[in-house]
């Protein structure tokens, strides 16, 4: 019997089945699995004799530490962990609109200026269009060679005979391999693009970066297939209607994760903010109950960010939980310890919970700030407007101390705050420190008004 020639891929996760389904039993997804043809290009058939027997090394090494390309675009180099590693392959991920091309384009022009040889490649946009926004962002005279091209061959032969040392591929969804059968974007198309991109990238000790566009669930299509691919991932994000952007590393075999790069979407394109806490901080003068300012740490950065709760007595059955930056999951818990552990009367009341400036926090630190928020606002009694919280809550309503305590205070003493509510145990010169042990203690706190 003929082997079939097809098989069928998940667009949302890469599993691959025999058969077509309505439902992907892998990630649950409906109506994500399409018909793809089978790659014909495998690894070639050795079926006869036994394998080749491998040199084996050591571990020792006198390599010195790869080399770095800075851009100059500090937040960028930053958030890679010092600059671009030649022969390294980054993914840059993100909704579309959100400034992908345009950071891109301010680094590819950046590196130019300092003499490397850099192309960048867009499948998506006309030659036209990116030189109106080089010309907008003022880098019409720095020397980045275009491309606009979607067939990978051609890109690998013209990449190969420029031999540049940083590339841009905008974006991996719009190239089509014609060793694949099916239509670009297809997770074996991004599969195999990103396969061979990478390949030139460590033979040619070449930095390509990819950029790939996120699906509605927040994920890159095809995405799990090429973040393993890749050496370092990088997010950029942001709310549409504010003006912060956020370059954040999830991945990194060069640097640290968790890394952020904050900038700030101008008419002259993307400017990198160097003091980003000022940012996530409203004004003082329009303080009010229900906000609270958390001192948190993002990668080696401290960032203070304000949080603003908002308690309101439901009108349906089922009270709301809407949140905007944090997660649902932890406004759960400490709602669950502030109602049973401290006998605060939440049970009635929608509860709203938004993280200014569009940034996501995941720090559990954050649960002390998004709890004395939350009392604030269901008391009616607001925190003063010069203090910081920050601190893990335990669901025996215990508070744990956090990491890099000395850090958070330190900013937030650079900024002007003049209180701290935090775990035991911490010190700072120019703050006045509330140590709380447990949620009650800060409830009781809020309520005497007596922080
Ligand atoms: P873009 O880089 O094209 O986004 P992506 O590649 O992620 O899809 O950025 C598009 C948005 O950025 C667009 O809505 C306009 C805005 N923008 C500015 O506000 N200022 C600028 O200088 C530029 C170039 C774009
Ligand atoms: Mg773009």
């Amino acid at each position: 019997m003929a082997r079939s020639s097809s098989t069928f891929v998940c667009q949302a996760c890469g599993a691959v089945t025999s058969k077509w389904a309505g439902r992907c039993e892998s990630c649950g997804g409906w109506n994500t699995i399409t018909e793809e043809a089978a790659p014909n290009a495998g690894p070639p058939s050795r079926s006869a004799g036994k394998g080749r027997k491998l040199e084996l090394v050591s571990l020792q090494t006198d390599e010195p530490e790869p080399p770095r390309i800075l851009s100059g675009v500090t937040e960028f180099d930053r958030v890679l962990g010092g600059g671009l590693v030649p022969g390294s392959a980054i993914l840059v991920g993100g909704d579309p609109g959100i400034g992908k091309s345009t950071i891109l384009l301010q680094a590819l022009a950046a590196l130019a200026r300092l003499g490397k040889k850099v192309i960048y490649v867009s499948g998506e946009e006309a030659a036209a269009q990116v030189r109106l926004r080089a010309r907008r962002l003022g880098l019409a005279d720095a020397d980045v060679d275009l491309a606009m091209e979607t067939s990978l061959k051609d890109i690998l032969a013209t990449l190969d005979s420029a031999r540049p040392e940083a590339v841009v591929i905008d974006s991996i969804q719009t190239l089509w391999s014609d060793a694949i059968d099916s239509a670009p974007g297809t997770v074996s198309q991004v599969r195999a693009v990103a396969q061979n991109l990478v390949r030139f990238a460590k033979r040619r000790d070449c930095a390509i970066i990819l950029v790939g566009h996120v699906t509605k669930d927040g994920q890159i299509a095809g995405p799990r297939v090429v973040e393993h691919l890749v050496d370092t991932v990088l997010y950029f994000e942001g709310e549409r209607g504010h003006q912060f952007r956020i370059l954040r590393a999830v991945k990194n075999r060069f640097g640290p994760t968790d890394e952020i790069g904050v900038f700030e979407m101008t008419d002259k394109g993307l400017a990198e903010v160097s003091n980003p806490s000022t940012l996530f901080l409203t004004d003082r003068d329009q303080w009010s109950s229900g906000a609270a300012v958390f001192a948190g740490v993002e990668g080696t950065r401290p960032l203070l960010v304000e949080l603003q709760a908002l308690a309101s007595p439901t009108s349906y059955g089922t009270p709301r939980r809407a949140v905007i930056g944090w997660d649902t999951a932890r406004l759960s818990m400490v709602l669950a310890v502030l109602e049973t552990r401290c006998g605060l009367g939440i049970g009635g009341h929608d509860i709203y919970l938004n993280v200014a400036g569009g940034l996501k926090i995941t720090e559990p630190a954050a649960d002390l700030a998004a709890a004395g928020a939350l009392i604030s606002s269901v008391l009616g009694r607001s925190l003063p407007p010069d203090c910081v919280l920050f601190g893990e809550v335990a669901l025996s309503g215990a508070i744990r101390p956090v990491g890099q305590a000395e850090g958070r205070l330190k900013e937030a003493a650079k900024l002007g705050f003049k209180r701290a509510i935090c775990p035991p145990g911490a010190k700072a010169d120019g703050l006045a420190i509330t140590a709380v042990s447990t949620l009650g203690e800060l409830v009781e706190r809020i309520r005497n008004s007596d922080v």
